[in-house]
């Protein structure tokens, strides 16, 4: 049972979180006259002095010691004897350890936007590098349109983007004190949880004791919140995989993110990118697993929720490592603009051609039809739209006309989209220079 109960191998993890919270409640004991100034000091010293033992010593985190809050009151009332058993004085592990996981929460939310930002930036340098890379763009993963390769990326700038605001309210919620709760009803000693929160950097006080012992919408918002990201990096994961495929070649992994075959000397496989892929599952996973330990606890407090921080370790170590792979193969991947070029079927002009009708005064679903028609054309040709003549054109409407030639290149295709949020050149400079104003 001591071994089943036993967190403390992974919740050592909240260590110095657990001496944080634990000196500010001190302080609070100190300021409700529960502990003289002496006493006060003696317990700091004890518990910073505890923090860097048990940091130092981790093979003292025994099963038998339970778990982290355990262990640092044990070792604090070793260091400085009976007056480290009036630290836990109105508090318990129920308000201590989501106090501790809030904190915890904090400093990862801070670390995980940093690299964020670090792979935004990647991907923002490496649109303005390729600025005019044309790519095919896809639906259905059937060529759609012409787009440039430099707003694919972006693309993957904003959803990040977007991951960064749900971090950034997922931490505003878990920027409540619970301390001060107690076990469910709330401290019976006069603690001033204004004074707490403002000590440990909490926005608000928990309003209701129930509620706060209970809640790990905290850990659930984050899971989901990194749940959603690793879908992002898994999407474009699979694109990326596909694209380094033989039949594609548009892009070329480096040696250092790809491996080899035990069997076949000539593979260079993806496997960077296909275990990104392959760990959001399990990032799901933990989301699901908490969600199902949550569903199902009578209020307030039950051991089931010990289970909240394997998942969340284990979800931020994923999603942190992910990132960082991620950025990596993209930051040293070769882009194989021929590869691309090839590939690209001249047939994706069609809506082009048919925008082209409209501009000379045809209903779009005349358009439609119409450029129907001379799709049609081209497969009995055997031929794509790009080898068109005037002439070919001009045989299915009169209504195309000399200028209709410059239709049937592609490079000209992305330039027709140049509003917000198009792919042509300017909208895509003046989409960079948005993110570039939110590196800055
Ligand atoms: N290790 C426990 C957890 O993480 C701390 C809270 C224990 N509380 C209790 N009443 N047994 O949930």
């Amino acid at each position: 049972m001591q071994e089943f109960s036993a967190s403390v191998h992974f919740d050592q993890r909240l260590l110095e979180v657990d001496i944080e919270a634990s000196m500010a409640y001190a302080r609070a004991l100190h300021k409700a006259g529960i502990l003289d100034a002496g006493e006060l000091q003696k317990m700091l010293d004890g518990l910073a002095k505890a923090g860097v033992d048990l940091r130092d010593s981790p093979d003292d985190l025994r099963p038998e010691i339970e778990d982290i809050h355990m262990a640092v009151e044990a070792r604090l009332i070793e260091l400085i004897g009976p007056l480290g058993g009036k630290l836990h004085t109105g508090r318990s592990r129920n308000d201590q350890v989501c106090t501790d996981e809030r904190l915890y929460l904090r400093g990862a939310i801070g670390q995980l936007q940093e690299q964020l930002r670090g792979l935004q930036r990647v991907l923002a340098e490496s649109a303005e590098d390729h600025l005019d890379l044309l790519l095919p763009g896809y639906t259905h993963l059937q060529q759609a349109q012409p787009i440039l390769f430099s707003h694919y990326a972006l693309a993957l700038f904003w959803m990040l983007e977007r991951d960064r605001g749900r971090l950034a309210d997922a931490k505003k919620r878990s920027e409540v004190l619970p301390l001060g709760s107690g076990a469910l009803a709330g401290c019976a000693f006069p603690i001033d949880r204004r004074a707490l929160a403002d000590d440990l950097g909490f926005d608000e006080v928990a309003a209701n004791s129930l509620d706060a012992v209970s809640d790990r919408d905290f850990l659930l918002e984050f899971l989901s919140a990194l749940s959603i990201m690793m879908m992002h990096l898994s999407r474009y994961c699979e694109d990326l995989i596909i694209w380094s495929s033989a039949e594609f070649g548009f892009v070329q992994l480096a040696d250092t993110y790809s491996t080899g075959s035990s069997m076949m000397p000539q593979k260079k496989n993806p496997d960077s990118l296909e275990l990104v892929r392959g760990k959001t599952g399990r990032v799901y996973g933990n989301l699901l697993a908490l969600l199902t330990t949550m569903k199902g606890i009578p209020l307030t407090y039950a051991r089931d929720m010990q289970e909240d921080k394997e998942p969340l370790f284990d979800s931020l170590d994923t999603t942190m490592a992910s990132v960082n792979i991620f950025a990596g193969v993209w930051k040293t991947m070769e882009l194989r603009p021929h590869r691309m070029r090839e590939s690209m079927d001249g047939n994706m002009l069609a809506t082009d051609l048919a925008d082209y009708l409209v501009g000379k005064g045809a209903p779009f679903r005349e358009a439609h039809r119409i450029v129907g028609q001379v799709v049609r054309h081209c497969e009995s040709k055997q031929i794509d739209m790009t080898a068109l003549e005037l002439a070919d054109l001009r045989q299915v409407t009169p209504l195309f006309q000399d200028d209709a030639i410059e239709i049937l290149e592609l490079t000209n295709s992305p330039e027709r989209r140049n509003l917000p949020g198009g792919t042509a050149r300017g909208a895509v400079l003046e989409q960079l220079s948005r993110a570039k104003a939110l590196l800055a």
